[in-house]
């Protein structure tokens, strides 16, 4: 059986935080994501391989055992579903909220509110739950321009301080959930590497108490 333990994580903030939680667990890697073009990093364990991917995609790499392990923020596990991962650890990093915003005082609206966002399954829930109908728009980013420009009307988007959104002469409307980045296990991996998965959800729930 490959022994090899992949973990999938996205550069940039999910990176820098989950490389101190990665340490407490005795792995390093061996290469800078934000110098280095390799898309592959060895670390210090000969069978401990970090695969470096975009957000949005550490959950389907998970999912499919691309990845026997990921760090993803929970927006992007409750926009992608979850299935075929667990999720049995809150590493309580990159913490932030997931919104609605818009103008303030905006008039109202005649007809559907169009609700631009890179989270169109969880915007159409949040609605749906709401009994209100919307129409989403999907987007891959900078969604703050969309109500500027007459896009939508409003935007989901995550905040954290507020800045972008008041940058943009925004702000900050509903509440939709709480976000922090979760590990997250390819379930086939969680039986078939059962000890070293188990091993490494310890040490990092361990840094993660610290
Ligand atoms: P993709 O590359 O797939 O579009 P992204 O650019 O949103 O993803 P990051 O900006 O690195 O990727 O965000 C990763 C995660 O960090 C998000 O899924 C979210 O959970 C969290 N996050 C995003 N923005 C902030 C923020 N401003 N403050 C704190 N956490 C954030
Ligand atoms: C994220 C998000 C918001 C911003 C919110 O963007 O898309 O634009 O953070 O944070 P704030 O409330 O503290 O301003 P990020 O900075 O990650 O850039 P991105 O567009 O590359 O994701």
């Amino acid at each position: 059986m490959n022994n090899t333990l992949t973990i999938a994580l996205s550069k940039g903030r999910i990176f820098k935080e989950t490389l101190p939680l990665l340490k407490h667990a005795g792995i390093e890697p061996l290469d800078d994501p934000e110098t280095s073009r390799k898309l592959i990093l060895d670390t210090n364990h000969d069978n401990v391989k970090l695969v470096i991917i975009r957000a949005s995609d550490v959950p389907t790499y998970v999912q499919y055992g691309a990845a026997d392990l990921g760090v993803a923020g929970k927006d992007v596990l409750m926009e992608h579903g979850g299935e075929g991962v667990y999720e049995p650890l809150d590493l309580h990093i990159a913490k932030c909220k997931l919104m609605t915003a818009g103008f303030k005082n905006a008039p109202p609206v005649n007809g559907r509110l169009r609700v631009a966002t890179k989270f169109v399954n969880c915007a159409r829930r949040y609605f749906a739950d709401k009994g209100q109908q919307v129409e989403v728009i999907k987007l891959y980013g900078s969604m703050e321009l969309a109500p500027i420009v007459g896009l939508a009307d409003i935007i989901v988007d995550v905040v954290d301080t507020g800045n972008t959104l008041r940058a943009n002469g925004l702000e900050p409307q509903e509440h939709i959930a709480d976000i922090s980045s979760r590990l997250i296990v390819n379930k086939a991996s969680m039986k078939m590497k059962h000890e070293q998965v188990k091993n490494l959800i310890d040490l990092v729930a361990e840094a993660v108490a610290k």
